[in-house]
């Protein structure tokens, strides 16, 4: 069977890690030119180099997504090295270290706000003057972008914000003939949430159902980038996508097991 993004040309943000690492592997094994782009370069080029050992074309580049120069040189490199852009995974993200309506320090605010939703906005204006007609624009929400989170407000409108950039790049996308999607992940067993891991990868087939409201693993949220990327999801545009291993279904059992009296 042919591979699925042979030839064609992607770029990947927060690519040296979790969720974009799992998806710079897995575009790879489609037979996609990748573009490893990330703050941590070192792990860029650790990811690069193993996708050019399995054979594929690749390259890392560092990249603050909150600076414009550097989301417009990310897609000018890409162009260069590759001949064009066919997909983006728009997927750095900073969670932080939480912040309250509490704060006197509004530094972490600013920083979330800058990397999440500027970011997005940063990421989608340089991709757009590049993408090929029939490309595809994939950006990494959360659930936090439909949910409040008291322990991180700021972390919670980036997301929220995000969702609202991607249905707005819809229209002026699709008349280039370029689809633009949100995946809202849950809880990821990622180093954003667990500090220093270990990587885990399995052959797409293999992937397991989680526990109800469990942890996924980024591969999870990996494989729906691909399929949002990819031409099965023709029909599939301006949406926010969730996958979430069922958190946001139904009601947690929280609330008081006893009713006023
Ligand atoms: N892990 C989860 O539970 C979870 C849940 C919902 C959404 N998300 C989102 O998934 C995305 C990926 O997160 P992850 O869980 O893989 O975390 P991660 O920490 O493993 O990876 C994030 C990567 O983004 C990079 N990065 C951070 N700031 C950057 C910047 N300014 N410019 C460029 N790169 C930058 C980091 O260096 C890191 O490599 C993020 O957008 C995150 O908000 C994660």
């Amino acid at each position: 069977m042919s591979k699925e993004f042979a030839g064609k040309s992607v770029i990947v943000t927060g690519a040296a890690s979790g969720i974009g690492k799992a998806a710079a592997y897995r575009f790879a094994d489609e037979g996609a030119k990748v573009c490893v782009a990330d703050l941590n370069i070192a792990g860029a080029e650790t990811v690069a180099q193993a996708l050019k050992d399995k054979g594929a074309e690749a390259f890392a580049t560092k990249v603050d997504v909150s600076v414009k120069d550097d989301n417009d040189r990310m897609v000018a490199e890409t162009v260069a090295a590759f001949g064009g852009l066919d997909a983006a995974f728009l997927n750095a993200g900073y969670y932080g270290p939480g912040t309250s309506f509490f704060d006197e320090d509004v530094t972490a605010f600013d920083r979330i706000i800058a990397i999440n939703l500027r970011g997005c906005f940063l990421g989608i204006r340089a991709v757009a003057k590049a993408i090929r007609s029939g490309g595809a624009i994939v950006v990494t929400g959360s659930t936090g972008g439909i949910m409040g989170l008291g322990i991180n407000p700021a972390y919670s409108a980036s997301k929220h914000g995000l969702i609202g950039l991607v249905r707005s790049a819809a229209e002026p996308l699709a008349e280039r003939g370029v689809r633009i999607n949100a995946i809202l992940p849950g809880g990821v067993n990622t180093p954003l949430n667990f500090g220093e891991m270990v990587d885990t990868y399995y052959p797409p087939e293999e992937l397991k159902m989680p526990p109800f409201r469990g942890y996924g693993e980024s591969q999870h949220i990996a494989e729906f980038a691909l399929f949002l990327a990819s031409p099965r999801a023709a029909f599939i545009n301006g949406g926010a996508h969730v996958a979430d291993g069922g958190l946001t279904s139904s009601f947690a059992a929280v609330m008081p097991a006893t009713a006023p009296t």
